[in-house]
């Protein structure tokens, strides 16, 4: 049989009563009642009750003996049954193929019980309806991010992930032997990007960012999605409705393609039918102002932590441009407002739901003076950052850009309380395996 004589579970009811078909898949539930073996078959688009009877002595010996999860091929007839997911069960009448397997080592018990052993099982656990929700969502988030970018004129460029510097400040480098040298994995494209709008003005990259984390939070990853953007003669105001219109875009698609998935996770959709442009903006000024008035003993000048953002974010419907922080929170490379100096164009658009921080980006500096004095004032080594320097040595111009955190978006439109669980395999400070 070729692939053509299949059909998928979720087709089993549009067939019609009647109908002989073929599906393929593997066992998601098993019981057996009253001389019947009923299976839940799972493929990768939904769920199908099969029923094999006494009467059909060869398939019923095959059914009896299959475990959660083995794989299985059958053949049916299809019912209209109302108490089967769907609505629909096939009759079998003979199951061509089957891998009866071990044990599957994850039973119900276990997968409410202790989300470590799920983690250690994870090759496992992507087969659960709500990874596979999870995984599914994802797919439309990074197709819709391609998407918008490439119908809005940008071109996609890689960079690599082997550097020398840092972008975002040594602290979180990971540091990797290379033959006889040392070299860092990248954490951001950054630097790269702004080299390549000087050649394509308009550039993006979907790619690992690696950062040594070492406090265990919910939204940390060491090894985390980075959808980057830098575009020539831009500035903040662009990088407002750039990011509102991208975020706005990849959260339509998934409430056109996704409403199925949203429900397996219990996600509310209200919170991400209000995701429209513009959203909402919000200096760093009137954000001290809001969190003070919150009970934040917040001075002008400290950063705003996990938590702040989270009561920030509870103050909205919408995502936020939360803008113009200081100087000495943001990395060196941010461009200083001329008319308030101490602060810059810089703007992390917050999730809403306590969510918050998932893109960070603004205006960089353009001025070769400017960004020396800015290094040196940062305590860094201008000799570290020469090819970069060099962009404002050869027909630099003013431009802009920002990186989105694509597992931290996932994380929030799934409505998810754990950043792990917004992708199949995450790596965190104590997790490299599966
Ligand atoms: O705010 P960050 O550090 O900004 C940059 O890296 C800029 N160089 C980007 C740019 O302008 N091209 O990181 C950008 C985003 C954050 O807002 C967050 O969503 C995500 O990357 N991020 C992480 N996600 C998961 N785990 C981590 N450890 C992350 N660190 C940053
Ligand atoms: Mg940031």
């Amino acid at each position: 049989m070729g692939m053509q004589d299949f059909i998928h579970v979720k087709d089993v009811a549009s067939v019609g009563e009647g109908k002989l078909v073929s599906v393929r898949g593997w066992v998601y539930r098993k019981r057996e009642i009253g001389g019947k073996v009923f299976i839940v078959v799972r493929d990768s688009t939904g769920i199908v009750q099969a029923v094999v009877g006494k009467d059909n002595g060869d398939a019923f010996k095959k059914a009896e003996q299959l475990n959660i999860e083995s794989s299985l091929v059958l053949r049916g007839y299809v019912k209209r049954e109302p108490r089967a997911p769907g609505g629909f069960e096939i009759q079998v009448i003979d199951i061509p193929w089957s891998f009866v397997g071990w044990q599957f080592p994850i039973n119900e018990d276990a997968a409410k019980a202790d989300s470590e052993y799920l983690l250690d099982m994870r090759h496992l656990w992507v087969r659960s309806r709500r990874m596979q929700a999870v995984l599914k969502i994802r797919d439309t988030v990074f197709g819709a991010i391609h998407e918008w970018f490439r119908g809005n004129g940008y071109y996609e460029v890689q960079a690599p992930m082997f550097i020398t510097s840092a972008v975002e400040g040594g602290s979180t480098l990971f540091e990797v032997n290379y033959f006889d040298s040392k070299a860092y994995l990248t954490q951001s494209s950054q630097f790269y990007l702004e080299a390549l709008i000087f050649s394509l003005e308009k550039v993006y990259t979907v790619a690992p960012s690696f950062r040594a984390e070492k406090s265990r939070t919910r939204r940390h990853l060491t090894e985390f999605w980075h959808a980057e953007a830098e575009v020539a003669w831009a500035g903040l105001e662009d990088i407002f409705t750039v990011t509102e219109n991208l975020i706005s875009h990849v959260v339509k698609r998934v409430l056109e393609r996704n409403l199925e998935e949203l429900s397996i996770l219990g996600r509310r959709t209200e919170p991400l039918e209000n995701v429209k442009p513009p959203f909402p903006r919000v200096s760093y000024d009137e954000a001290i102002g809001i969190l003070n008035r919150k009970g934040f003993d917040l001075k002008w000048g400290s950063d705003i932590g996990a938590d702040e953002e989270r009561a920030l974010t509870l103050e909205f419907t919408q995502p936020i441009h939360l803008h113009h922080f200081p100087e000495q929170v943001k990395a060196f490379y941010h461009r200083n407002d001329p008319a308030r100096p101490e602060t810059t164009l810089s703007v992390d658009v917050l999730a809403p739901e306590g969510y918050g921080e998932v893109v960070g980006g603004g205006e960089r500096i353009f001025d070769y003076d400017e960004l020396v004095g800015k290094i040196r004032r940062f305590n860094l080594n201008p000799d570290d950052y020469q090819w970069y320097l060099d962009l404002r040595r050869y027909g630099s111009v003013p431009h802009a850009g920002f990186g989105l955190g694509v597992d931290r978006l996932v994380m929030w439109i799934c409505g998810l309380d754990h950043i792990r669980d917004a992708l199949p395999f995450p790596r965190d400070m104590r997790r490299l395996k599966p």
